[in-house]
């Protein structure tokens, strides 16, 4: 292994809200960054959000703002969560950044000079909220395959990126480098993909239809497509463009650790690109699986995430972090319930790291007075502990290299079991009793020993408790991961030891959780009420149609003289296509009269019609009965 270490997360969408699966793919980079910082590595953790594209472009306006200035204000939300759930990145990428533009366009140049990239002709359905294009088979029921909703057909001239080409010389190196994607056989479902066929990649979208995305250097028409720019995040951060000396010291240990949704993207279309633009591979694509709710994913579109911070805010930030760690096997789907939550931390945390922390040091303090007492002759018991302590970290580091972060705590957490045995096996309390002082030292002196050795194992997982831990034995939580920590016998009876009893106090199981999944809204719990101030401030009135015409030039409109009783009105409606003017004249119907006069198409209206659409057409809301012309409706 190198001694440098570069990792990156995803860049999410700066408009979903983070949820426990953001939180674990940024948890699982933090920890293993930390991890690598730990055994001396110079490492490099990036993480940012992903800016541009047409979802962006309609959630900011239907806000009423630039997007440039919503990206502003919404990315606060990463960058906190991050900040409390303790996340120690070195650079934060944010794909509206300039630097990130300069190298997005500098690529594309290049390629586009290289005959990379080519102008052809594109037809096929388009979603406009996954920004893909499908091919007739793709479309489930006529739908997004992805996301159910309709799609669009759509023909236009595009840019395209010559990835199909590379399909063989892909395959055959993911064959040659076994670590390259990971887990292996996530491996072999992209091989099985890229079997398929591989077609170019449509890299642009007309500005017509997309505006918010980089612009193509050698074509001001267009914008980049989304993730074209979004991977090359990965590039940009480590100098790619302005900083050639980090650039080569970081790019070629890059790990990507990703969810299995974004594979293909990561597996597929990122190394097309790079192989393009003649840079080597990033030494491993991870991927890991779903949190789930009832086997089903977590997603806000589906109404069932549970934000991170709730689940934090109730248990603390490194219980949560711990619990993410310990119960998802790396790779594979892992179900949430706050049951599974209390059932790992009162048994890992509670029972058997902290109750040993706790014991320990009121042993300690009740029968040393407060001093680490000195070993004296060991036996095989305090031998095993010794041997089990001193080779955690080999196997640690093996562990955490291979991404096995679950395994890593499990081991751990063995030697804490082993420790809380050794105690009740060889019963300090009685030796105390019996006056047994160098025994009793041994003891006490060897279960500290492997306990310290444990928790700094634990730091990555849990930096602040663990930084309190280390307070135990009167060290800094830098001292604690040194080096020289390592070592058997790095604590020096006759240090003061502090009694430690509130670290991980025991959660009862509750009956009802604590913390409720954000549930999706439905549509009425969505619909806004208004008071009935407002709906007074509306005048509506009963109007009696006594002229109609149509308006030259304008086949929607009708230009209406309705009589309100005290005075007559002229109305303009967009109802050409639906009523002719004969059918119109004696009807009584529903205006608004407060309506601030406008001009459509140059004639003056003043106020506005009511009428109900569906599918079939437009109908009058009419009175049902004889009614005055102007009479008042509440
Ligand atoms: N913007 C793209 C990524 C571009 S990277 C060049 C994107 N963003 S995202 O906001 O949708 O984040 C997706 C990532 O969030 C997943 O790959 C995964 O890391 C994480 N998760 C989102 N939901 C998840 C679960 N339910 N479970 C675990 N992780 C998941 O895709």
């Amino acid at each position: 292994m190198a001694d440098n270490f570069y990792i990156t997360t995803p860049i999410y969408y700066v408009n979903d809200e983070p949820h426990i699966g953001h939180a674990y793919t940024t948890i699982a980079a933090d920890v293993i960054a930390r991890f690598n910082r730990l055994l001396g590595r110079d490492t490099f953790f990036l993480t940012g959000t992903d800016e541009h594209g047409q979802k962006l472009q309609d959630t900011a306006a239907s806000r009423g703002m630039e997007p440039g200035a919503y990206c502003d204000e919404i990315v606060k939300r990463f960058i906190d969560i991050w900040d409390k759930l303790n996340i120690s990145n070195n650079d934060f990428i944010r794909t509206t950044q300039e630097r990130h533009k300069k190298v997005v366009q500098h690529i594309l140049q290049k390629l586009y000079d290289e005959e990379e990239i080519y102008k052809g002709s594109y037809e096929g359905w388009y979603c406009k909220y996954e920004e893909r294009f499908w091919t007739e088979k793709d479309l489930v029921e006529g739908n997004c395959p992805d996301c159910g909703r309709p799609v669009n057909r759509i023909v236009e001239e595009n840019y395209f990126f010559k990835m199909g080409q590379r399909r063989e010389w892909l395959i055959d190196y993911i064959k040659a480098h076994p670590d390259f994607i990971r887990p292996e056989f996530r491996a072999n479902e992209v091989i099985g993909y890229l079997n398929q066929g591989l077609a170019d990649l449509c890299i642009s979208r007309p500005k017509t239809r997309l505006s918010w995305g980089i612009e193509l250097p050698f074509d001001k028409d267009y914008v980049c497509y989304v993730w074209f720019d979004a991977l090359l995040n990965y590039v940009t951060a480590p100098g790619y463009l302005d900083n050639p000396g980090n650039f080569q010291k970081w790019w070629p240990e890059a790990i990507h650790l990703i969810g299995k949704d974004i594979l293909t993207t990561h597996a597929v279309y990122w190394p097309c690109m790079l192989n393009a633009a003649g840079l080597p591979m990033p030494k491993t694509i991870f991927a890991h699986g779903w949190w789930l709710m009832e086997d089903t994913k977590m997603s806000k579109s589906l109404g069932n995430v549970v934000r991170p911070l709730d689940l934090a805010d109730v248990y603390g930030v490194d219980p949560f972090r711990y619990f993410l760690m310990r119960e998802m096997t790396m790779g594979h789907d892992s179900s949430y319930s706050e049951e599974a939550f209390i059932n790992r931390y009162n048994s890992d945390l509670a029972n058997d790291f902290g109750n040993l922390v706790s014991r320990l040091t009121k042993m300690i303090a009740s029968y040393c007075g407060k001093k680490l007492p000195a070993p004296d002759e060991k036996q095989e018991a305090d031998l095993e502990i010794e041997r089990n302590a001193v080779n955690l970290n080999e196997k640690v580091v093996g562990l955490i290299d291979d991404f096995k972060i679950y395994m890593a705590i499990e081991e751990t957490l063995q030697l804490v079991r082993l420790l809380n045995r050794y105690i009740e096996n060889n019963r300090p309390w009685q030796l105390a009793k019996q006056g047994d002082i160098k025994r009793l030292g041994t003891v006490l002196y060897t279960a500290c020993e492997g306990l310290r050795i444990a928790g700094r194992f634990l730091y990555p997982v849990m930096p602040a408790k663990i930084a309190e831990f280390s307070q135990t034995f009167g060290i800094g939580v830098d001292t604690l991961k040194s080096e020289e920590s390592l070592k058997w016998g790095f604590l020096k009876p006759g240090i003061d030891i502090n009694v430690s009893s509130g670290l991980f106090p025991r959660i009862e199981q509750k009956k009802k959780p604590a913390v409720e999944p954000e549930k999706k809204k439905t549509k009425e719990e969505k619909e806004e009420f208004i008071d009935f101030e407002d709906f007074k401030k509306l005048k509506l009135k009963t109007a009696l149609i006594e002229e109609a015409e149509k308006i030259e030039g304008a086949d929607k409109l009708l230009k209406l003289q309705v009589n309100l009783g005290s005075e007559k009105r002229q109305v303009v409606a967009g109802i050409a296509q639906h009523y002719t003017p004969e059918q119109l004249v004696g009807k009584t119907i529903i205006v608004i009269a407060n309506l601030k006069p406008a001009k459509i198409r140059g004639v003056e209206s003043n106020g506005m019609l009511m009428a109900a659409k569906d599918k079939n057409g437009l109908r009058l809301l009419t009175v049902d009965g004889e009614i005055k012309p102007g009479s008042g409706i509440s």
